[in-house]
């Protein structure tokens, strides 16, 4: 049985109807990343920030996993611990589909954090918007992404790596795909027309489509 890591962005979410970042109809689009995604903008207009994060965690209770994250939860139950889900997503789309091995590495919109003490609260109301104690337990630009650590461990023992819908645009996790290589691991893209980024197999089409095609043929392989 292969040790496989997969990555996945906001690619995956797509068609259960979440937006993806980039893009004519991205999330960054009509909002300037620094107001909405960084501590300084946090500071500066708390009610902005809290809008749009609400909106966001409300968009949650409306969609569900689509057959993307469900073949990943089958790879998990199929692999066990040599199975590891590294998310740039904060949606709670791959847990609600069954997977639990997972570092969801710029946090989780359904979390809020103590601005003084760190504690954290699962969370899936709305914020009330002038809340200035509390904030989206979620990675903004220049911060530390969350459980690095385990992802490297991880990437250090891969036989495969998967990126899914993700532009590799955003450092560590456009790195990943370099290190697993450089730890002799065979790295695949699935995206719907290829990143920037070097692979050994690329996959172009739908992630619904191609997720479970590729979790058919490890689990036939294995
Ligand atoms: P992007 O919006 O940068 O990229 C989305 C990727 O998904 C693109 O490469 C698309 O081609 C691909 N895609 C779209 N629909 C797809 C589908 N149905 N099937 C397969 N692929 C599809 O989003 P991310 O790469 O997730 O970070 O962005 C990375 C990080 O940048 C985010 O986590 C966020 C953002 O700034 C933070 O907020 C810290």
């Amino acid at each position: 049985m292969p040790n496989v890591v997969v990555l996945t962005g906001s690619g995956i979410s797509a068609e259960s109807g979440l937006s993806t970042f980039r893009g004519p109809d991205g999330l960054w689009e009509g909002h300037r990343v620094q107001d909405v995604a960084t501590p300084e903008g946090f500071a500066a207009n708390p009610v902005l920030v809290h809008r749009f994060y609400n909106r966001l965690r409300r968009r949650l209770h409306e969609v569900e996993p689509n057959a993307a994250h469900h073949a990943l939860a089958k790879l998990e139950a199929a692999l066990g611990h040599q199975m590891h889900l590294v998310t740039q997503n904060i949606d709670d789309l791959h847990q609600r589909a069954g997977s639990t091995q997972i570092t969801a590495m710029h946090g989780e919109l359904n979390t809020i954090r103590n601005i003084a003490t760190g504690q954290l609260l699962s969370w899936t109301h709305d914020v009330v918007e002038t809340d200035q104690q509390w904030r989206p337990h979620v990675v903004w630009f220049g911060e530390r992404t969350i459980g690095l650590e385990t992802v490297a461990e991880k990437l250090a023992q891969a036989d495969l790596f998967v990126a899914i819908g993700t532009s590799g645009t955003v450092y560590p996790a456009n790195q990943f795909a370099a290190i697993a290589k450089a730890a002799g691991a065979t790295t695949v893209e699935i995206n719907l027309k290829p990143s920037e980024l070097a692979f050994d197999q690329t996959w172009i089409g739908p992630a619904t489509e191609q997720v479970p095609a590729l979790v058919d043929a490890l689990l036939k392989d294995s």
